[in-house]
């Protein structure tokens, strides 16, 4: 469905080019004096230097082709030349309409669906997840359902770190407590145990007690070191065997705490996936004079002659001959684009890797493992500050663990719901669950990702504001409200969503709002996925949520004793119930049926 608003820039358009004026004065924004108007244009002012005339005498000239369109409730020329424009209501009554007879609510598909990677979330092998993952997992979940919603082939990657030095601490800590395993037996020659030799509560143990213990002792963490050569190259069958315990353990338990933040990726590829084509990669940078010799390592410059930043040349190997965090990027794009063959490619990681990324994308392009018909994003966020305004840790100074962190979130939601009312105590729980996530989520999202952001659980769980919960509190509301019209009337207008919007009658302005804001929705949609920001979503469902509480107020639903009216009010709530879950689930949290 064409947008609101290019409806009233085509009639706009069409008005100017009527008067003799250029097209692109037509061009219409939403009001930002929503008390006097919806929607503004102000072509008029800009066309007046263009064509050395008042801008009033072009407005007027303008309003008179355009004035009588039967989109329009009113269109006034102000003072110096504004256009100030308010549609019919009746025109959003049939807009809503359509929308509400739409599982898609009035969102075109694309002509050219893309195919689009996102790499979101980056957890590490037997690391616990920890606060630094919130972020990468619940933007990346947002964006991916935006992409999707809007139509495109969504593919959502962990991208696992599976490659690196924490792999050789474990084994080499694993090792000097367990020297008896079979998997450190060199003449073992027989079929290693399906079981792992460790649970995922011991993994989660060893990995930060071996890294701290290989700082204090250089001489172990050279042993991990190594251990991670003679892993990385594949000559080590027992540690081979141990690395695809680890793996197992770990994705295991990594999934269960996705799972629980409402998170699922498409595709669980590792770093390690990519290092079969890391060989062929340094060959062929070599042979095309792409890479050069730079104190025995393997670099690529990318450096631009417009640049006014440092920027470092992208190394492709250590003068040692081992890879790093670049070559696995890089060789990772090139498995992408072969089994792929993505438009884009969006990469959801903390904001500090910025010029890594940058210098991974240049030498990319230099190197033409990317095409330019590919586009490469890196949608970098910022921290989550504790209220002192340095990065959230725990009481004690340490690094707070992702479920010791939702946990305390769900525990402050249950003291309110309990607060606030009777409730049996396993419900208020599973309640809390649900509104906590979506606390948590909110709380994040409804901030633009690059910003850093205060976590403030007093704030993020309150039933009032712009707050997830505040979210949730109006969409129970609203079910509430058709649940007791169901009790009245018997129509369960729920899965009814053809009931009509109504006709021609004097409205108030808090349903106009309402209505205005609803329609609004394929263009927040679209705006949102063209700059993948689920803050516009959120944004979305803050104002919808004011408006149906602004309406709310003011009508009484159910004692609505002009039935005709009382059924357009319940088929409009009904559609802006399914706006907000639609939007909620974009956001990745659901909504209970009380709280
Ligand atoms: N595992 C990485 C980390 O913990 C994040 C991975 C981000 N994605 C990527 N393609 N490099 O920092």
């Amino acid at each position: 469905m064409k947008k609101v608003i290019d409806q009233i820039t085509e009639i706009m358009t069409s008005a100017f080019v009527e008067c003799g004026y250029d097209n692109k004065f037509g061009m219409v924004t939403v009001s930002n004096r929503p008390d006097l108007c919806q929607y503004q244009c102000n072509g008029a002012l800009a066309a007046a230097k263009q064509y050395k005339k008042a801008p009033i005498m072009i407005a007027n000239e303008v309003l008179e082709k355009c004035k009588d369109n039967e989109m329009f409730a009113e269109i006034t020329a102000i003072m110096p030349g504004f256009i100030n424009i308010t549609v019919k209501s009746e025109f959003l009554v049939d807009y809503l309409s359509k929308m509400a007879q739409d599982d898609r609510f009035g969102c075109d598909l694309p002509e050219n669906p893309l195919t689009i990677v996102v790499d979101y979330g980056g957890p590490n092998v037997a690391k616990p997840l920890h606060v630094g993952h919130l972020r990468p997992a619940i933007i990346g979940e947002s964006v991916k359902r935006i992409a999707r919603f809007a139509g495109h082939n969504v593919i959502g990657d962990a991208h696992l770190g599976d490659w690196g030095l924490q792999m050789g601490l474990i084994i080499t800590e694993l090792k000097k407590r367990k020297p008896e395993l079979c998997y450190f037996d060199e003449s073992f020659e027989g079929e290693y145990p399906t079981e792992a030799p460790f649970t995922i509560a011991e993994l989660e143990e060893i990995y930060p007690y071996a890294n701290a213990y290989s700082k204090e002792h250089p001489e172990f963490k050279e042993e991990a070191r190594q251990a991670t050569v003679i892993l990385q190259s594949g000559k080590n069958k027992g540690y081979t065997a141990l690395w695809n315990h680890i793996l197992n353990v770990s994705v295991t338990d990594l999934k269960k705490n996705y799972d629980n933040l409402n998170v699922h990726f498409d595709l669980w590829k590792k770093e390690s996936d990519a290092q079969p084509y890391v060989p062929a990669m340094v060959e062929d940078m070599k042979k095309n004079g792409y890479a050069r010799i730079s104190e025995g390592a393997l670099v690529v410059d990318v450096k631009e002659e417009t640049d006014t930043k440092e920027m470092p040349p992208c190394m492709i190997l250590k003068s040692d001959g081992g890879t790093l965090y670049n070559t696995t990027d890089l060789a990772t794009l090139i498995e992408r684009m072969k089994l792929f063959n993505p438009d884009s490619i969006i990469y959801v990681v903390d904001k500090r890797q910025e010029l890594y990324f940058e210098t991974v994308f240049r030498c990319a392009r230099k190197t033409k493992i990317v095409p330019d018909t590919t586009k490469l994003t890196f949608l970098g966020f910022g921290t989550m500050n504790g209220k002192d305004g340095k990065p959230f840790k725990t009481r004690d100074g340490g690094v707070m663990r992702l479920e010791n962190l939702i946990s305390s979130i769900n525990e402050e939601v249950y003291k309110k719901i309990m607060s606030n009312r009777e409730m049996d105590e396993s419900e208020a729980r599973s309640i809390a669950k649900t509104v906590g996530l979506a606390a948590l989520k909110y709380g994040d999202l409804s901030n633009q990702a690059a910003k850093d952001y205060v976590f403030d659980v007093d704030r993020f769980t309150s039933f009032e504001g712009d707050t997830g919960p505040y979210i949730l509190y109006t969409m129970v509301r609203i079910k509430s409200i058709l649940a007791k019209y169901k009790d009245v009337t018997g129509k369960d207008v729920t899965s009814d969503v053809k009931i009509s919007m109504g006709e021609a009658r004097e409205r108030g302005k808090s349903e106009v709002d309402l209505m205005l804001i609803a329609a609004k929705f394929n263009d927040m949609i679209d705006t949102a996925a063209k700059e993948n920001a689920p803050h516009k979503v959120c944004a979305y469902i803050y104002d919808l949520a004011n408006a149906f509480n602004g309406f709310y107020h003011e009508n009484k639903i159910i004692a609505e004793e002009d039935k005709t009216k009382q059924a357009e009010w319940i088929a409009l709530i009904v559609l802006v119930l399914r706006l907000l879950e639609c939007c909620i689930d974009l956001l990745a949290f659901e909504a209970p049926d009380r709280m």
